[in-house]
Parts: structure tokens; C-alpha cells; sequence
């Protein structure tokens, strides 16, 4: 089905220049830039956005990352954009993410870890609404 998804160039993706080659990679693959914005996200936003992993250990650190320094937040819409996103970004573990995807190309840690995706339709949802505002749905 079309659907659109949540996706997030992070602060060390933005720093190292790399929000071009992102972008290059979801348009030709087929989707849709919706909504892009570049922002730095206040620490109320991040507990929001990170709300589920209030209770993990390296939530203090999570927190201070992605509030670090500029992020790249966009909307992209397409087949299957929400699983397929997810494979284009590659596994959170490094151990796991492919050469080819984008963490398995550019990333070797499991925190700075250049791109945030929603991982399901409703985590979409709210990510969108979080970010961009009911009317990006
Ligand atoms: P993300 O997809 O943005 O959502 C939750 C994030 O938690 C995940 O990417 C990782 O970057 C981060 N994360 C997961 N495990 C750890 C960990 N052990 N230490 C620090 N960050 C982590």
C-alpha cells in the first residue's frame, strides 16, 4: 500500500555532510519527498520522539545525541515506504546492518547512527504528527 513514514538524517549524519546522499538514495528508489526540514531538536521534543525507551539505560545519552546539533526530519511517502525505509537504513546493531544499506555504509556504533525511521504504521503516525503536524499525515 502507498504509505508515508517518518525519517530523520541525526546529528552526526547532518555533521559529516551526508543528508544529500540520503535524500539521493529514497528519490531514486522511487519515493516521495513530502515535508523536509532542517532543526534542532529541543530536549522536550526528544523525550517526546524517544518516549519508549524512557526507561533504558541509555536513554540520558540517546537524549543529549539527538539534541547535539542540527537534524534533517522529513516525510517521504510510497509502496511499502515504512519496511522498506527500513531495510534502505540498515539494522541498528552494527554487527547486522549490510554494506549497501545506509548504516551498513557509513556507521560502525549502535548510537551515532546517522538515521532515524519509524518502524511500523503507527509509530509513523505519530512521528509525523510529532514533527510536521497533523496536516503531514
Ligand atoms: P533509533 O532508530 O533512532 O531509535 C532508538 C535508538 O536508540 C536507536 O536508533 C539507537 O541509535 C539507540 N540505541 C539503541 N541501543 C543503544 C545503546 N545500547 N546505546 C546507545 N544508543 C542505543
Amino acid at each position: 500500500a502507498i504509505e508515508k513514514t517518518f525519517l530523520m538524517v541525526k546529528p552526526d549524519g547532518v555533521e559529516r555532510q551526508l543528508v544529500g546522499d540520503i535524500v539521493d538514495r529514497f528519490e531514486r528508489k522511487g519515493f516521495t519527498l513530502c515535508e523536509a526540514k532542517l532543526m534542532t531538536i529541543t530536549e522536550d521534543l526528544a523525550k517526546q520522539h524517544y518516549a519508549e525507551h524512557s526507561e533504558r539505560p541509555f536513554f540520558g545519552e540517546l537524549v543529549d545525541f539527538i539534541t547535539s546539533g542540527p537534524v534533517f526530519a522529513m516525510v517521504w511517502e510510497g509502496e511499502n515506504v515504512i519496511s522498506v525505509g527500513r531495510l534502505m537504513m540498515g539494522a541498528t546493531n552494527p554487527l547486522e546492518s549490510a554494506p549497501g544499506t545506509i548504516r551498513g555504509d557509513y556507521s560502525t556504533t549502535v548510537s551515532h547512527n546517522v538515521i532515524h525511521g519509524s518502524d511500523s504504521f503507527a509509530s509513523a503516525q505519530r512521528e509525523i504528527t510529532l514533527f510536521f503536524g497533523e496536516e503531514a499525515l
